[in-house]
């Protein structure tokens, strides 16, 4: 399925894609989601992120025995290690990745590959396989690749709380 391109029609049709094709995905395409997390907004401009792409099978191999739920991580065209000094130093710092994560995710979208999130547990593991410095933490890996196959109908699992239960107008 190639999704509509306008963001909300992105945001409303992407889900999690944790089985991918063999399609890699090209030096252009790749460069263009980095760049997504690149010129992301963060707070104070702190940019607290480096993005270390990964497409060798046997680095994402290792990567996916260092959390409990990073297995999709073996299969991936390609992953990006969001490296960060410390992750929980400021309240803002997760924020910060997770916007970038975002539009990382959304651009892919929109190029028709999906994506799914990895926690890291074992982030200094982690950090040593990619070659990171000692003080960098890895506490998050990015799955990306086009999807193994297209959804037909609605996904089995998920779905989102109903607008009237999460949207409040001007007091709760
Ligand atoms: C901070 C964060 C950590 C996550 N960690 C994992 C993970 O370790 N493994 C995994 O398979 N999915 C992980 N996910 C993906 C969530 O499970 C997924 O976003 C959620 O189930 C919604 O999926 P859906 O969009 O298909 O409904 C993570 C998501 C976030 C935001």
């Amino acid at each position: 399925m190639t999704p509509p391109p306008d963001v909300y029609n992105l945001i409303k049709t992407k889900r999690a894609v944790r089985r991918f094709s063999q399609q890699p995905i090209s030096d252009d395409i790749a460069r263009t989601i980095l760049n997504a997390g690149r010129l992301s907004g963060s707070a104070k401009n702190t940019q607290p992120w480096h993005f270390v792409a990964i497409r060798q099978h046997d680095t994402l191999q290792a990567l996916s025995q260092c959390g409990a739920y990073a297995s999709h991580l073996a299969g991936a065209a390609m992953a990006v290690a969001l490296v960060t000094e410390d992750p929980f130093e400021r309240l803002t710092v997760p924020f910060d990745l997770g916007r970038a994560t975002q539009n990382m995710m959304l651009t892919a979208w929109s190029h028709g590959i999906g994506s799914v999130m990895a926690t890291i547990y074992q982030s200094a593991k982690a950090a040593a396989i990619i070659k990171a410095p000692a003080s960098y933490a890895l506490p998050w890996c990015v799955s990306f690749g086009y999807p193994a196959e297209p959804r037909s109908g609605p996904p089995r699992r998920g779905g989102r709380r109903p607008a009237d239960d999460v949207i409040h107008w001007e007091s709760w």
